[in-house]
């Protein structure tokens, strides 16, 4: 199942498609409490079955923005709609969405089954229908040996399945996950991260997830919104967000990155030119970013297009930078060379390591030259 997700994935873009309507749209929704605004003019479409994901440090107006989805919160300004109707005046249960929360909040007198009944209980379902959907969702989550047991006898990945179950079962339309994984170690949420994906393919349904973990958003998600502030800074898929961030915010937000402050010298022929202070550097990057000759921009590249080497360049004088490694980290299969510029500032360059068993050829306190190309990174405006 895994191995499909890839190439089904990759051609899933109905927000490419000028015909194609968003499920789920907000717009100019504002959120005010009080006088302080959580969520700020937003506007966004989410498509039928998009694993949608919103990313941003605490407090930047996340849950506020999908629980006024949910219906427990309502917009002081703008609309929400879905499959084309506003949702104003409808109330929680009223709603085809369905939100599981960031502490899942089991009964913990209830078994498993009874806990995933409950919703489907409190709706009047008949009975019989009702074990059926229970047996299917236990099947589903794989948790069908542990349907007797009381949550304080299941482990905390098993609990959020539990969680995760009793949240499908009523087969919501759509299904919003507050840091659904919030409580599992790196292993098991990782685990989780490939079972939700399997289960919303599976499912067909519409999945928006709740995050501060941009390696969960990247890994989960069809789109990512970066939010700042009760603001959308950008919205796209993870490749673009990594690779286009729009901004200082954005680029910083996912990954590591350089970024270096320059002042536009020239621009010409797909080409921007940048003269910068600290690092003293000439910066020559293939960009279309909309600047202009003489505004500040910045220059921002990912350690692992970064090139490290003990030898200078051909050309010295453009997109190249030189120091002393002061720290090594290493993370996996990878190290990173932090270096200190002699002009100012540091660096990072990212190289991945062939072989645990080659001799590392840079070392501490080495001088190196720290070079990228003209397409290795991005130009920003903001
Ligand atoms: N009911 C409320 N009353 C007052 N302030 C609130 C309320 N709910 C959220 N906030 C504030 O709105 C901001 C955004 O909160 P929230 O949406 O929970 O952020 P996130 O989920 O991104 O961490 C926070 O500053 C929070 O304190
Ligand atoms: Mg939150």
């Amino acid at each position: 199942m895994a191995k499909t997700l890839g190439p089904v994935r990759r051609k899933f873009s109905p927000w490419n498609d000028p015909t194609a309507k968003p499920l789920i749209e907000f717009r100019n929704v504002v959120k005010r409490f009080g006088d302080f605004t959580a969520v700020d003019d937003v506007s966004l479409g989410i498509y039928e079955r998009e694993f949608f994901a919103l990313l941003g440090p605490s407090g930047c107006g996340k849950t506020t923005l999908m629980r006024m989805l949910a219906g427990f919160e309502h917009p002081s300004e703008g609309e929400i709609r879905l499959a084309g109707a506003s949702l104003a005046g409808k109330q929680p249960y009223e709603r085809p969405v369905n939100m599981m929360f960031q502490s899942y909040a089991l009964f913990p007198h209830m078994s498993v089954e009874k806990n995933i009944a409950f919703g489907l209980v409190m709706d009047k379902m008949p009975k019989g229908e009702i074990e059926t959907r229970v047996q299917e969702m236990l099947k589903l989550v794989k948790l069908e040996k542990f349907a007797k047991r009381k949550p304080h006898q299941l482990s905390g990945g098993q609990r959020q399945r539990v969680a995760l179950a009793r949240s499908l079962a009523k087969r919501p339309k759509v299904l919003l996950l507050d840091e659904p994984l919030g409580a599992l170690d790196k292993k098991l949420r990782e685990e989780t991260q490939f079972e939700l994906m399997d289960l919303q393919q599976e499912l067909g349904m519409t999945f928006l997830i709740v995050t501060h973990d941009q390696e969960e958003a990247m890994t989960v998600a069809d789109r990512i919104a970066v939010m700042d502030h009760g603001k959308l800074i950008q919205v796209a898929g993870p490749s673009e967000i990594y690779e286009q961030p729009n901004s200082r915010y954005v680029a910083d937000f996912i990954g590591d990155i350089n970024i270096v402050e320059g002042r536009v010298t020239a621009i010409d022929g797909g080409l921007i030119r940048m003269e910068a202070a600290a690092p003293r550097v000439s910066i020559v990057m293939e960009d279309d970013a909309a600047t202009s000759v003489g505004a500040t921009a910045w220059m921002a590249v990912r350690p692992e297009k970064v090139r490290i080497s003990h030898d200078a360049p051909i050309e010295t004088g453009v997109n190249a930078v030189h120091g002393e490694v002061w720290d090594i980290g290493y993370i996996g299969d990878t190290s990173v060379y932090h270096v200190k510029l002699d002009d100012g500032g540091t660096f990072r360059a990212a190289v991945a390591n062939v072989s645990r068993t080659v001799e590392r050829p840079i070392g501490w306190d080495d001088r190196v030259w720290l070079t990228w190309s003209k397409t290795a990174g991005v130009v920003l405006t903001a």
